[in-house]
């Protein structure tokens, strides 16, 4: 068979705020870059958000209460440095943005609304309504698209040529065809979103597979936090779709059976705009001590109706139609039925502060970089602050766009290295092995048990023991991985192999939460640990760095967290 070989400067994967926003930076400064995705990009997860994003722009607000915020959120565990770029360049960001066509919500006086948000000493969330991330979305699509973007859209990566810490390229097929085509390039960029599939309960769309993240572990590179995946506090009950932290934010209030307002026992100033990681272990513990309600009383109230029609239909219209066609229930009228959904991964591929993908503590690679969610470079420590993400994605992806074009501008940094037919093998082999497979194992059942069982084993509240028992069923679900048979054999739209392949990919980066998980002994942040309830500073301020071998087993090195003026407190809301 002759694999197509297709050559460009940059090659970004995933279409999202991150991908968007960088291939249009890449564009601008005349570089050739394609933009491959396995959706249409307004289907990317960046359109779910629905909050808003964090800046700095009230004049009671600062950059430094902005960073002060994150990094208590963060349970200490953010980079400094990192936050501080962000958090200084939000404004700029929201500004850029606006120039670009975004239309946020106005205040009485006309200017931009920012609402409150978990965490934060300041209303500091930009929105539209509660479709900023679609607003945003659409906004940096049509950018990308105006400045000619090539885009090919429901291609799937399968992986990356990569070698002695220089990327390449990447293998990637199209999904109508099963065409294989090798895209060569000088740099290579994911962006790809996170992994709350790998949970029964969540708050992600289908295509959040964290596909990046196995490609890149299995040629030996490192992972950074897994162990640090977010519960949103208020999922839908029974599905997970996201029920905005804009809810708490205009004043919604979670009420358990007794009627009770019960944040005050937990966060009494804060109350339900305490943190994410906080209020999810506030509810997960009602519901376990026999508070919960609905059906199951698996789910707490969240209770919207004192709001009243006009608000509610102002700032929040996308959560009542979600409530109404999910539940059947009208949040004007009615109390909704919630309970925390995985939602957010604050692990992910390392980078530093420019956006390279790292190969260890100490060194980066070459002509591989990364940002927004399947990144960690790490804003968000052991926990991000609502409204953080989408800044992340968007920030961040245009500054390493930047940084990409400067790389690609540098005399003898980044060379093309030319790619042949060989460097397809990996991926056609994986693909053939699962089109020739007739052992007697479904995708579907095996998918199924490692959501129920990650979310049982490695869910809000974590011990050594559940731990354990996750790491053996992770074990066993990828001996019967190997022993799959797909139904449908064909070249055309073949999606029991795209599920094949990423079931796989769930496999292997779940691997990397669990064995993060039972490594940490102390609780931070998401990691919460029954058994070490208390953070240990003195053993686990630091970043955890997984590498898998080529059986499948992990190996854990830790790596100093970049601290800063705002030293580790305890942390009380
Ligand atoms: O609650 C939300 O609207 C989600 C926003 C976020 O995850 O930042």
């Amino acid at each position: 068979m002759s694999i197509p070989i297709r050559t460009y400067d940059a090659v970004i994967v995933g279409a999202g705020l991150a991908g968007l926003s960088a291939a249009r930076e890449l564009k601008k400064r005349n570089h050739k870059v394609l933009v491959l995705t396995k959706l249409h990009p307004l289907r990317s997860h960046s359109g779910a958000a629905q909050g808003g994003i964090n800046a700095s722009l009230a004049e009671k607000d600062s950059i430094d209460l902005h960073m002060f915020d994150t990094i208590k959120g963060s349970d200490y565990l953010a980079d400094q440095d990192a936050v501080e770029l962000m958090c200084s360049k939000a404004p700029e960001t929201i500004r850029w943005a606006e120039r670009m066509g975004a239309a946020f919500s106005r205040d009485d006086e006309g200017k931009i609304a920012q609402r409150n948000f978990g965490g934060q000493s300041h209303p500091r969330a930009c929105f539209a309504k509660d479709r900023t991330g679609l607003t945003l979305l659409q906004t940096m699509f049509e950018q990308a698209d105006r400045e000619g973007v090539d885009f090919l859209d429901e291609w799937y990566v399968s992986d990356i040529i990569y070698k002695d810490g220089v990327a390449s390229g990447v293998v990637a097929y199209d999904i109508r065809t099963l065409e294989i085509v090798i895209f060569n390039a000088k740099a290579i960029m994911f962006a790809t979103g996170g992994y709350g599939r790998a949970f029964k309960i969540n708050s992600n769309a289908h295509a959040n597979t964290g596909d990046a993240l196995s490609i890149l572990a299995r040629h030996g590179l490192p992972l950074e936090d897994m162990e640090f995946v977010q519960f949103h506090p208020t999922g839908l009950a029974g599905s997970g779709i996201l029920m905005s932290e804009a809810a708490r934010g205009e004043g919604g209030k979670l009420i358990n059976s007794k009627g009770e307002r019960f944040m005050s026992k937990y966060a009494p100033e804060k109350l339900e705009l305490a943190p994410r990681d906080l209020v999810s272990r506030s509810i997960t513990k009602e519901i376990l001590e026999g508070r919960g309600v609905g059906k199951n009383k698996d789910c707490v109230y969240l209770d919207l109706t004192h709001l009243g029609e006009k608000v509610i239909m102002e700032r929040l219209p996308e959560l009542r139609d979600l409530a109404l066609t999910f539940l059947g229930l009208d949040m004007i009228k009615d109390p909704i039925v919630i309970a925390a959904t995985a939602h957010y991964s604050m692990g992910g591929i390392p980078v530093d502060i420019t956006g390279k993908v790292r190969m260890n503590a100490n060194q980066t690679t070459k002509g591989l970089y990364a940002a927004g969610e399947c990144s960690c470079v790490s804003v968000h420590g052991a926990n991000r602050l609502g409204a953080n993400s989408v800044l992340e994605a968007l920030f961040f992806g245009r500054h390493v766009g930047e940084n990409i074009a400067k790389d690609l501008d540098k005399e003898n940094y980044l060379e093309l290295i030319e790619a042949n037919e060989s460097d397809a093998k990996n991926a056609i082999d994986e693909i053939e092995k699962i089109l020739q497979n007739n052992g007697d194992e479904k995708v579907a059942n095996l998918r199924e048990e490692l959501q129920v069982s990650m979310t049982e084993n490695a869910g809000v509240f974590r011990i050594k023991e559940s731990l354990e028992k996750q790491k053996k069923i992770l074990q066993q679900l990828k001996k019967r991985y190997q022993n799959i048979r797909i139904e449908d054999k064909s070249k055309v739209y073949n999606t029991d192999l795209q599920e094949a392949l990423e079931l796989g990919h769930m496999l292997d980066f779940a691997t990397f939460i669990v064995e993060g998980a039972i490594a940490r002994e102390e609780s931070r942040g998401a990691h919460h640990r029954d058994d070490f309830p208390q953070r240990d500073d003195d053993n686990f301020l630091k970043h955890t760095l997984g590498y898998m071998d080529k059986d499948g087993n992990i190996k854990l090195e830790y790596m100093d967290v970049v601290l800063g003026k705002f030293e580790p407190q305890p942390r009380t809301y």
